[in-house]
């Protein structure tokens, strides 16, 4: 008999789940509303937002009116300044623990330290960051870079990192910034729900003979969890939806993990894990191991 055992963790994390909450209950209640970017890496949320009248702008260009709505991942301050001189009304849906690096930014530049962001330069939330420190930082998307890239003389730099960066990879990051004689300050700004995501992801792929990760196929924290998976179990698969799942390449005998990235909704994964389960006629255990998986 074979066991489904989902991650406890697999899915929207809190930030992500709090600006969709802020989504839908705006809809309707604000005459025009605007997201500025796509809220989440999800098709069928964005589908879903849109038919209800979320409308994504990539610039305020031409918006006179309305309710702006920002995403998890955050935005520079510009876009604030923007947003008030347009007269727009804001809708903050930016994670509480990006808003914390926001703060850490702003804050320790006035202050007169340097800033340093370890993270990818052209992901929104570095770039966002970036914008509440004059776009003045140092930003270092790997080891390669934290050797090379040049680092003006500073009596001393605030380090910051991305929610989603890996542990592991800032640990090496901050030891080539040492060495390099670098004074700096550093603030572990890393989420937890990413680092939980991952460790779930990396404990159940150890125990399985076939491991599902649902999520975007451009969204970057899916791909991490794909990667990781896929170093502790060779049938490892990611997949969108249940359409993409061909369910013949399961046997019955298969023990089967399955996690989530970030901007997969609950829905998804329960059709997944009921889909699954039906077709192979077998229990569901939660990480848990409670009987039931949860949703
Ligand atoms: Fe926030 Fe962490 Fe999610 S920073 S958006 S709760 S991954």
């Amino acid at each position: 008999m074979s066991n489904i055992r989902v991650a406890e963790s697999a899915g929207f994390c809190f930030g992500v789940k709090r600006a969709i909450e802020m989504a839908y209950e705006a809809i309707g209640v604000e005459p025009k509303l605007y997201s500025y970017g796509q809220l989440i890496h999800n098709k069928t949320v964005t589908d879903d937002l849109a038919s209800k009248g979320l409308e994504i702008v990539e610039n305020l260009d031409g918006l006179t009116e309305g309710t702006l709505l920002i995403r998890s991942h955050g935005v520079g301050k510009a876009l604030y300044d923007e947003a008030e001189a347009k007269g727009l009304k804001i809708l903050d849906g930016t994670c509480p623990f990006v808003k914390k690096i926001h703060n850490i930014v702003h804050d320790k530049l006035a202050e007169g330290l340097g800033i340093i962001i370890v993270g990818d330069g052209t992901h929104p939330e570095v770039i966002g960051i970036n914008g509440w420190c004059e776009n003045a930082a140092v930003i270092l998307e790997d080891e390669e870079a934290a050797k090379t890239k040049e680092i003006p003389e500073k009596e001393k730099y605030a380090v910051v990192v991305q929610t989603t960066f890996r542990q592991a990879k800032f640990d090496k990051i901050l030891e080539i910034l040492q060495d390099r004689g670098v004074n700096m300050e550093v603030h572990n700004t890393i989420c937890s729900a990413t680092e939980k995501r991952q460790t779930e992801a990396e404990e159940l792929s150890k125990t399985v003979d076939k491991m599902i990760v649902i999520g975007g196929k451009n969204s970057s924290n899916t791909q991490k969890l794909v990667e990781i998976c896929a170093k502790n179990c060779g049938n490892t698969v990611h997949i969108e939806t249940i359409c993409d799942l061909v369910l013949n390449n399961f046997g019955k005998d298969d023990k089967i993990g399955i996690t989530a990235g970030a901007s997969t909704p609950p829905a998804i994964i329960k059709e997944v894990v009921v889909t699954m389960s039906e077709a192979l006629e077998n229990a569901v255990q939660n990480l848990g191991g409670s009987e039931e998986a949860t949703f």
